[in-house]
């Protein structure tokens, strides 16, 4: 049937070297950092607090290790992948040479909800942060203009009163011009902001350490409340399911390979350092932080903050530190994410899948800058007007989805294409991919009934736009037929 049509493997490789415009430029430690860049944000510095508080308490370290274990096996599968086919449109071009044209665009669109969304939800957080800071200063920002209008509450969506988010708007414009201007001076400045936000953490953990009273770890496991999910063994899953989010976008690293110098080689690297270095933060981080302050006490946006401020007036030098930090961490994972986002975009548009503007290229930067201003503008509106649980939900789902097709992409290539050469491989075919499908589909279930509603909603319109353009122009259809 024409809309399972493949995309021959050969095509694609030949495509991407042949039609490359995008300057090859990054290096394994450069793609690190992208992925660090991406996977460092909200999820850490925002949502630790929520999850420690409510879920898991101090058993969060746990929490974070399923989480990783879900992303490990997910990304071991990302890995084989991007060796193999190192092209700009990470799972889409995955799901199309394997799986299929519909399944592709399935991916595709499902990664708007990763990328895009993404981006919105952390651009929230950052307003967050900055109004705190700025409030630290002696600047108030009016309530109307850095909170969300809209709101979902019991069932219901609610205006809040507010007029726009206008922080979080301002983080992803700024953003986008840098992505426009090009990838050189956007890779720059993402090194030097992943060293910083390194930093930060670094010193938390390390000035935390000597602050940590075990009487705030008794008992390590606080027992479950009598509803699922509310601490004991259920509340490190629903743990693990709202600190998935702080590994979203470590697969951002799989959407550069047209940019990467050695593909085949840096990518996998790339995928695994990032997943290793930040599990170990995340680690740190949790330990340390429901070390110093109770868990009860971290239901709040900047938890980290809350924790320093219990230690009294010693760590006060720290403080706005970790709130620099926090910021430009947060702006290279928005600034990462709308990057992947438009090199998705991108490549869909080569194939005829999506409206042809979208693959074009800046005379100057060479940057796919029609695509980068089409992203901007919807991450905008998503971020100027909706709080950052729903949008979170919606990018957790999303992503989730996105690493279960790909894993069962692995065990259909590794049928359908045994002999081609791969500079990684995933191993224990099929027993690891069947476990990242099994890690995941968990942590989707434990998310709200609600989200999984708009997941469907979500895809729905994907088909329409599917069937009623991308699959007329699919270029794969016009070069068969
Ligand atoms: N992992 C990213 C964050 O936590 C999306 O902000």
């Amino acid at each position: 049937m024409s809309i399972f049509r493949k995309k021959p493997l050969e095509l694609i490789l030949a495509e991407a070297e042949d039609g490359n415009k995008l300057k090859r430029y990054l290096s394994t430690a450069n793609l690190t950092a992208v992925g660090i860049g991406a996977v460092i944000g909200a999820g850490i510095f925002v949502l630790t607090g929520t999850a420690a508080a409510e879920h898991a308490g101090p058993s969060l370290a746990f929490s974070f290790i399923i989480s990783a274990l879900g992303c490990l096996f997910a990304g071991l599968c990302y890995a084989e992948f991007a060796s193999t086919i190192p092209v700009a449109g990470s799972a889409y071009t995955y799901g199309y040479a394997t799986m299929g044209e519909l399944p592709a665009w399935i991916i595709g669109w499902d990664l708007i909800l990763e990328y895009l969304f993404g981006a919105a939800t952390v651009s929230v957080g950052w307003s967050g942060y900055v109004v705190s800071l700025l409030k630290d200063l002696g600047i108030h920002l009016p309530a109307k203009i850095c909170n969300s209008p809209i709101v979902y509450e019991n069932g219901t969506w609610q205006y809040t009163g507010a007029l726009i988010n206008f922080p979080a708007v301002f983080v992803i414009v700024l953003m986008s011009v840098l992505l426009i201007i090009g990838i050189k001076e956007s890779a720059r400045f993402n090194n030097i902001v992943v060293l910083l936000k390194i930093a930060v953490i670094l010193l938390f953990i390390g000035f935390g350490i000597s602050y940590i009273d075990p009487a705030n770890w008794t008992p390590f496991v606080p027992e479950n409340q009598g509803s699922w999910g509310k601490f004991g063994f259920s509340g490190i899953l629903a743990g693990a399911g709202v600190v998935f989010f702080a590994y979203v976008g470590f697969d951002a690293v799989s959407t550069a390979s047209q940019e990467a110098k050695n593909p085949q080689r840096s990518m996998p690297r790339a995928i695994l350092y990032t997943l290793l270095i930040c599990t170990i933060l995340y680690i740190a981080v949790s330990l340390v932080l429901t070390g110093i302050v109770n868990y009860k006490a971290l239901n709040v946006p900047a938890p980290i903050a809350v924790a320093i401020d219990s230690v009294g007036k010693s760590l006060q030098w720290l403080q706005i530190l970790i709130k620099l930090g926090a910021i430009a961490g947060l702006s290279s994972v928005v600034l990462v994410l709308l990057y992947g986002q438009s090199r998705i975009f991108y490549t869909m548009s080569n194939d005829g899948l999506l409206w042809k503007s979208f693959s074009k290229t800046h005379p100057k930067y060479r940057t796919p800058y029609i695509t980068s201003i089409v992203v901007g503008i919807v991450a905008v509106l998503l971020a100027g007007l909706f709080p950052i649980g729903i949008l979170g939900h919606m990018v957790s789902i999303g992503t989730l989805l996105a690493f279960i097709i790909v894993s069962v992409g692995i065990i259909i290539m590794r049928r359908k294409e045994p002999d081609l050469p791969r500079a990684f491989r995933t191993p224990w075919v099929p027993v690891v991919p069947i476990l990242s499908v099994l890690i995941c589909l968990g942590i989707m279930l434990s998310l709200p009934i609600d989200t999984w509603i708009r997941l469907i909603a979500w895809m729905i319109i994907g088909f329409v736009i599917y069937f009623t353009y991308g699959k007329k122009h699919s270029k794969v259809k016009h070069a068969s037929s």
